[in-house]
């Protein structure tokens, strides 16, 4: 199964089981919005919540804050959002489609990436195991040849785009020869800025409305009330704030399901520091946040650090920690060093004093700041496509099984009597009431076991326990693994305790 079929299949497993629903459904959807289902919404906030015990519950100087999602419109003027939070986008004058200039170069460096991946597998073939891929893509004329090319491209491309420089961005695309997947021409418009916020008016009458924005960040919310919990919470620099809550980006190009969304939740962290130390909390926050993701247990070579070269003009350090999605390794979380940029900022506009007393140094000081952001939805989506597996069974059937994380699984253990009789629903359900203010559980009485345990594999529910006529004599129960199948009998009483092992996300 190739990477595409296998997203495919991801993303129809994930509509087929409740997870995620397109929005509006019954009206065909609403480009790049989303809803999240009975399972999806259980998984999203266990993310979430696992998120925010490491963040805040974890850690003595860092606590929440749950900003609006409105805000003054000057808050956006002094973030630069209004100035500068744009894409470069042009239009195909024929199929009258929308794109963003620099993905369809971006598109263009991928065609060759792709190029060069299929002389290896061609060179594979060839020299079978005395094959080495280093050796081959460094000296493999055609390879490197593909590889020049790559290089000149992104090069102008990244020149034109920190230069703003839209007619060279246009010129890039006519040189290229790049046409319109729609209509197939190359006849496009001039390459315009298209700002990413939503605006919205505030206020009933049409003449006293305010602009304002929906937020594309939850950054701002933090910023802005850095001063009422810096005092009221006696927090002493270094401290951190971090919020959970939904952004919205009017994104050019959206695609890639719930990768790229036009409303979607950001998990982020702000942490305030002594200006001279930002460099030495940013190093410690990259491999703290690396390993909140490892501690999931998601093997490492899933992940990668791609450290920012070229970075805005208010960061002295930018890394992202990337995944490998089913569509190659893509930025899953940023983790900035935003120096004191945003509260400076924010003093400038709102003429307010965001500045910290160091009662150590006896200094006054804007402090700076290590920002650590991840997306929940993005989060979710590296979550379905790290769990999906196909399997094989001994006895030549398939099962499909969502290999969660215990800790993430929507329902963590299912309880099914063996029959619908014989009292074992009665004893199923007295078992079950123990359990359900501390665990999420789903009650199965329907169809053979088999196919009960394939639908709990299905959502990735890691524990099933099955009640029989021996339960209802010595009170002893199965308890089934999701991933190793293997089954085990115990006493009921114990339930809990495996339960709580299994899922812990200590
Ligand atoms: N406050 C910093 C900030 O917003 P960002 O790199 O623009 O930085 C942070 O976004 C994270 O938010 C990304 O790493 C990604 O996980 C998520 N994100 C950004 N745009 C998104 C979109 N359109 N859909 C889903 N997630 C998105």
């Amino acid at each position: 199964m190739n990477q595409e079929e296998f997203f495919k299949k991801i993303t129809s497993h994930a509509k087929e089981y409740g997870f995620v629903f397109p929005s509006s459904d019954i009206y065909d959807g609403l480009s790049a919005v989303y809803d999240y289902g009975q399972n999806g919404v259980e998984l999203k906030n266990n993310i979430r919540q696992y998120w925010w015990k490491a963040m805040v519950q974890m850690h003595e100087n860092i606590v929440g804050v749950d900003a609006a999602i409105f805000m003054h419109p000057t808050v956006w003027k002094a973030s630069g959002h209004v100035d500068a939070f744009n894409d470069p986008m042009i239009d195909n004058k024929d199929s009258k489609k929308r794109y963003r200039a620099d993905v369809l170069v971006e598109d263009y460096i991928a065609k060759i990436e792709e190029k060069i991946n299929k002389e290896v597998e061609k060179a594979k073939k060839r020299f079978g195991d005395a094959f080495d891929k280093e050796q081959f893509v460094s000296t493999n004329a055609r390879v490197l040849d593909y590889k020049k090319e790559i290089e000149e491209v992104g090069h102008r491309l990244y020149a034109a785009m920190e230069a703003n420089d839209l007619a060279g961005i246009k010129q890039l695309i006519e040189d290229l020869g790049i046409v319109c997947p729609i209509s197939g021409s190359r006849n496009w418009t001039d390459v315009r800025q298209f700002n990413l916020m939503f605006a919205t008016q505030m206020g009933s009458v049409a003449e006293g409305a305010n602009e304002i924005y929906l937020r594309p960040e939850t950054a701002q919310g933090i910023f802005v009330n850095y001063l009422n919990i810096q005092k009221t919470g006696r927090m002493k620099v270094p401290f951190g704030i971090a919020q959970t809550g939904k952004a919205f980006r009017n994104e050019i190009v959206a695609r890639q399901f719930i990768f790229r969304m036009r409303e979607f939740e950001q998990m982020e962290m702000q942490f305030f520091v002594r200006p001279g130390t930002e460099l030495e909390w940013f190093k410690r926050w990259k491999e703290e946040r690396l390993n909140w993701h490892l501690s999931l247990g998601i093997p490492a070579e899933k992940y990668r650090y791609h450290d920012h070269e070229k970075l805005a003009h208010y960061a002295n350090a930018a890394t992202d920690i990337e995944f490998e999605f089913p569509f190659g390794f893509k930025e899953l979380e940023g983790i900035h060093s935003r120096t004191d940029f945003d509260l400076g900022s924010h003093s400038k506009y709102s003429g307010k004093k965001l500045q910290y007393f160091d009662p150590e140094t006896n200094e006054s000081y804007i402090p700076y700041v290590i920002e650590t952001s991840i997306g929940l939805d993005r989060m979710f989506l590296a979550m379905l496509s790290h769990a999906y597996t196909e399997e094989k069974l001994e006895d030549g059937s398939e099962r499909v099984v969502m290999k969660f994380p215990a800790a993430l699984a929507p329902y963590k253990v299912a309880i099914l009597p063996l029959v619908k009789k014989d009292g074992l629903p009665e004893k199923a359900r007295e078992i079950m009431n123990e359990l359900m203010p501390d665990f999420m559980c789903q009650y199965e009485e329907k169809d053979s076991i088999g196919k009960r345990y394939r639908r709990q594999d299905a959502i990735g529910t890691p524990l099933c326990v099955t009640i029989d006529n021996q339960t209802l004599e010595d009170n002893t129960v199965t308890v089934r693994d999701r991933d190793t199948m293997e089954q085990i009998r115990v006493n009921a009483n114990e339930l809990y305790n495996i339960i709580r092992k299994k899922v812990n996300g200590k």
